[in-house]
């Protein structure tokens, strides 16, 4: 059992919870992820490990409420307990000097680009912070990019905070004004790295993003989370989920993501009407 320390609500439907888990916290590297199990009999799903304290043995997740499992992992207060937790999974983001870096993060994956713009910081480089989100009520973690990168820059779809517009414009305009950008890392929603990836590859820089293809047991045994890079499938929960952007097959990617979206709809509105019941 894993015992939920404290719960903060970061925006409309994203929360932090950090979790008592000693052995994890010991271990984790940026990158890395865990799957977990709200109830006993529901279903696994993966979370990156957003931060971790060893010295008081927690760590730490971000997640968006996007269906059954994870809104009722956001219905979990301080002192519920999580039954199981497996982790650290997937191999840790490879930091190496490079010189300048942008770090790249849309929605929900800010949580995820936060460790890694920490690590290439620490290792010497220049990070240069590129957040974005639909709207203002959505932009998480700007403090905490702020203090991670050199420079940091804010997008709104909407311009309701920041730049108008997506975090593909400020790289795009980052990479026009000779910035000197040797690595680009990106996570967030699919097509945004999609984006990313094509933009960066005619100027030939590196281009890393996180993969998050349906994962089922995260230990490479039942094939869900298999993923075409280079013309060979790979399965992102132990050959990832860190890829190559340049040689990803995202149109593959986006297809597989909405394999189950029928029954994932279902799920969730079943749930739901299971919540109000119990209100009443
Ligand atoms: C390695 C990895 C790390 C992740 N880290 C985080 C994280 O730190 N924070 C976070 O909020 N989310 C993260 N995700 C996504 C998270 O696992 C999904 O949001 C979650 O599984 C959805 O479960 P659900 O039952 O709530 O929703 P479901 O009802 O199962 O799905 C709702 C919708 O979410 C989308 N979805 C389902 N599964 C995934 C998935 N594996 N990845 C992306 N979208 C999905 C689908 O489009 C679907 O329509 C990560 C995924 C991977 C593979
Ligand atoms: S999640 Fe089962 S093989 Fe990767």
């Amino acid at each position: 059992m894993y015992n939920i320390i404290s719960k903060i609500n970061l925006a409309n439907n994203v929360k932090q919870i950090e979790v008592q888990a000693p052995q994890i916290a010991k271990k984790a590297l940026a990158g890395q992820f865990v799957m977990l199990r709200v109830s006993e009999k529901g279903e696994r799903i993966p979370l990156t490990i957003a931060g971790k304290n060893i010295d008081k043995g927690t760590i730490t997740f971000i997640f968006q409420e996007i269906g059954k499992t994870t809104a009722s992992l956001g219905r979990l207060e301080p002192g519920d307990n999580i039954p199981d937790i497996l982790g650290p999974l997937g191999h840790p983001t490879e930091i190496k000097k490079i010189g300048t870096v942008a770090a790249i993060g849309g929605g929900v994956g800010v949580a995820e680009i936060l460790p890694v713009a920490k690590a290439y910081k620490e290792a010497g480089n220049k990070v240069i912070g590129i957040i974005g989100a639909r709207n203002k009520d959505l932009v998480i973690l700007e403090a905490e990019m702020k203090q991670a990168c050199d420079q940091l820059f804010v997008t709104t779809d909407d311009g309701s905070y920041g730049q108008k517009g997506f975090v593909s414009n400020v790289l795009q305009g980052l990479i026009e004004k000779g910035e000197g950008i040797g690595l680009v890392y990106a996570i967030g929603p699919v097509p945004m790295m999609k984006v990313i990836s094509n933009l960066t590859k005619p100027y030939n820089i590196h281009t890393i993003v996180s993969l998050n293809p349906i994962m089922v047991d995260g230990t490479g045994m039942c094939g869900a989370c298999r993923v075409s890079v280079g013309g060979k499938t790979k399965f992102a929960c132990v050959e990832g989920p860190e890829f190559n952007g340049h040689e990803v097959n995202w149109d593959e990617l986006i297809k597989r993501l909405s394999l189950f979206k029928d029954k994932e709809k279902v799920s969730f509105e079943k749930y739901n009407a299971e919540c109000l019941c119990q209100k009443k």
